[in-house]
């Protein structure tokens, strides 16, 4: 039997740099655990503009729907800023999500003991903090019709529609169910049904899974509150279910009492494909940090913890998963830090590289 593909997407900014440390990883595993995979590497964002003049190539989405997972970096940079909306390099990563329909986007937010100091919020709230963000990613105001700038009268107007058909809305609500089976059995939905008819429907579809589910415990809370009870208490969360937009920005302040946005993976899943595994995308949540790119100061961990969840979602390898979890988190423990982890005293950053380093000896040790 052929060893698993795998897809790496590095795109701009830090994502090469990111990724340069996942491969590392990668082949560790191929080495020392012989668990192989068939690697290939193409351009997203920025770089494949660049080369192709598309953010994404049609061979590339070709590419992606034949693997058993795709890896990807982060797109995005400055740089691009004045191209033409439909060619941004986030029109890369956009494509991706939608033709793959890769419509639940796990978002764990974990505060490793090590870095309970590093949160903007007392260490008390956020020690042990472990919850997960399932954000629907193929729909919602992302996609929605119709939008554009348009005219109107002697002004123009700029149009984003927010919709979400019952389908859409019970898929991700499923998946969100069933992880919350594996986990504490609590989910919490969050919408703005006072304001918005699609936030009421979202609601209904989220009540009427439920029935399938009945040892969870669903709460409903509005998103403005829930941004605030994320900081007040973030522990009172274990699942979230929330839409596309609502979800980019609850996970981005759910990143910070982490400790920092690079920490933070993601996994985009869908439908399963014949040979049984979901379709699937792994990424960081992170950006391509164009204030420290090419300073060797990114933090890898985001993205590595990212393959980790490839090993567990894609390739049933939970044991490799937690193999690399345990080994992040006993270098986070021994102090090592990249510069986005400082604020001990004394303490020197390493880079990119050198947490790559330190993890694969965690690695070794862990034999
Ligand atoms: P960003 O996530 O790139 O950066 C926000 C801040 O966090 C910056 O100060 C950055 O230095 C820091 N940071 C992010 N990742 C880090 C890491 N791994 N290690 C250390 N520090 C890290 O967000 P932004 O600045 O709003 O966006 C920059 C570009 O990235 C934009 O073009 C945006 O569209 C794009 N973007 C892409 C993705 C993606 O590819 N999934 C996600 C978010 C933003
Ligand atoms: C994310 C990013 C993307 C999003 C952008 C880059 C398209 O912010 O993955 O969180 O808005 O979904
Ligand atoms: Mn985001």
């Amino acid at each position: 039997m052929s060893n698993p593909s795998i897809l790496i997407l590095p795109g701009d900014g830090i994502g090469p740099e990111v990724m340069t440390q996942v491969t590392r990883i990668i082949d560790w595993y191929g080495n020392k655990r012989d668990l192989k995979f068939d690697v290939s590497t193409d351009l997203v964002g920025g770089a494949a503009y660049d080369a192709h003049g598309v953010p994404l190539h049609d061979d590339t989405m070709a590419k992606a729907m034949n693997v058993d997972a795709v890896l990807l970096g982060a797109v995005g940079s400055p740089k691009y800023d004045d191209l033409d909306f439909s060619v941004k390099p986030e029109r890369g990563l956009l494509r991706l999500r939608k033709e793959m329909d890769l419509f639940s986007n796990l978002r764990p937010a974990q505060c490793f003991d090590a870095l309970a100091d590093f949160s903007s919020l007392k260490k008390e709230l956020v020690a042990g903090l472990d919850i997960m963000i399932v954000r629907e990613l193929t729909s919602g105001v992302y996609f929605g019709e119709p939008r554009g700038i348009f005219n109107e009268g002697n002004e123009r107007v700029g149009i984003n529609t927010q919709r979400y058909t019952e389908s859409e809305i019970e898929r991700v609500a499923r998946s969100a169910f069933e992880l919350a089976m594996v986990r504490s059995k609590k989910l919490c939905s969050m919408e703005k049904a006072n304001v918005m008819e699609s936030g009421i429907l979202w609601r209904e579809v989220v009540t009427r899974v439920h029935a399938d589910y009945p040892e969870v415990e669903l709460s409903h809370m509005y998103a403005d509150n829930g941004a605030m009870q994320l900081v007040r208490a973030p522990k009172q969360f274990d699942v979230i279910v929330t839409d596309n937009l609502f979800g980019d920005i609850l996970s981005d302040c759910a990143a910070m009492l982490t400790g920092s946005l690079g920490m933070l993976p993601s996994a985009s899943l869908g439908a399963p494909m014949d040979n049984g595994r979901p379709r699937a995308m792994y990424e960081p949540v992170h950006g391509s940090a164009p204030d420290i790119t090419g300073q060797a100061k990114a933090n890898p961990i985001a993205c590595i913890l990212s393959f980790a969840m490839a090993l567990r979602y894609s390739f049933n390898e939970g044991a490799e998963a937690t193999r690399l979890e345990t080994a992040i988190e006993a270098v986070l423990a021994e102090g090592v830090r990249t510069a986005d982890l400082l604020g001990e005293e004394g303490v020197t950053p390493v880079t990119t590289s050198g947490m790559g380093d330190a993890i694969l000896a965690a690695l070794d040790a862990s034999l």
